[in-house]
């Protein structure tokens, strides 16, 4: 695997790829790898010739008091996963090599950014719009993989490259979840052994309103049903439960499989902001 800091050698060796008229498969990450980053890289790994990853923490998607200064930091044990994992490029620049200069220029997604995390997170997708636009213009993947735990990312980021002409295809891989159900993340490592066990609520109310939304279901009494349910963990600080469409985020009324439904749920356990989500159907 060759580590790579610079942007001329990325470049080099993208043109060189594509002389060999090798497919590129996309996987960037903010670091603090676990199974879910690794099955991405599968994925990628079985649908294109070339794996490329990188690796950085994007300023620009966190807001003030947001965890961008204690956010996990671990390039040599990660490099060393991505290595295993059979990754070909690795992507590591220094933040001055992403931003030289304070971004002039803004990515500003439509009206499905002010949804969801965005309500509580704003200018979060506008910074990930614009980090990942830039990716894709120094990587020019055929391939880009992201994981389905981010849901609203992934719609935003479809969005960007149908709007803008990215000539890729976003692939969204299942997300991978530890043995009893925790969706991984790298924020995990901030909970401690009580906050972990309270986070199992999130997957826990997905699954169990997931067995009642039949199609017909009002979203109201599914909703209901669910905020009655948190209170079986009290340490948990809801941000929001909501049925919404999987495809463009827009609210639900009553669950109906051509809606393609999906049940998406946030909050925080201790200090920690965790997400998830699951498609009804
Ligand atoms: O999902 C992430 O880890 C980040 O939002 C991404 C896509 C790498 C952009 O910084």
């Amino acid at each position: 695997m060759r580590i790579v800091t610079h942007i001329s050698e990325l470049r080099h060796l993208i043109r060189q790829t594509k002389a060999q008229s090798q497919t590129i498969g996309f996987v960037p990450t903010m670091g603090a790898l676990h199974a879910g980053h690794l099955s991405l890289i599968q994925e990628a790994k079985d649908k294109s010739d070339r794996v490329i990853a990188s690796i950085f923490v994007n300023p620009e998607q966190f807001g003030p008091g947001e965890d961008y200064d204690r956010y996990p930091r671990q390039a040599e044990k990660d490099a060393e996963m991505l290595r295993a994992a059979g990754t070909d490029i690795l992507f590591l620049p220094a933040k001055e090599e992403i931003y030289p200069q304070p971004p002039r220029v803004k990515v500003l997604p439509g009206p499905v950014a002010n949804v969801l995390c965005g309500k509580t997170r704003p200018g979060h997708f506008s910074g990930v719009g614009l980090v990942v636009a830039k990716l894709l213009n120094l990587v020019s993947p055929d391939f880009l993989f992201l994981g389905q735990k981010d849901l609203q990312q992934t719609v935003i980021i479809r969005q960007l490259i149908e709007d803008l002409n990215f000539p890729v295809e976003l692939v969204v891989c299942p997300t991978i979840r530890e043995a009893d159900g925790l969706a991984m993340s790298s924020r995990n490592r901030y909970l401690t052994p009580e906050e972990r066990q309270t986070a199992l609520i999130l997957n826990h109310t997905l699954q169990h309103l997931k067995t009642l939304a039949q199609p017909g279901a009002t979203v109201q009494s599914l909703l209901e049903e669910g905020h009655q349910y948190f209170k079986n963990a009290p340490g948990l600080q809801t941000d929001y439960l909501e049925i919404v469409n999987g495809t463009t985020l827009e609210t639900l009324e009553v669950i109906l499989p051509e809606e393609n439904p999906v049940i998406a749920i946030a909050g925080f356990v201790g200090k920690t902001r965790l997400i998830d989500n699951t498609f009804v159907f």
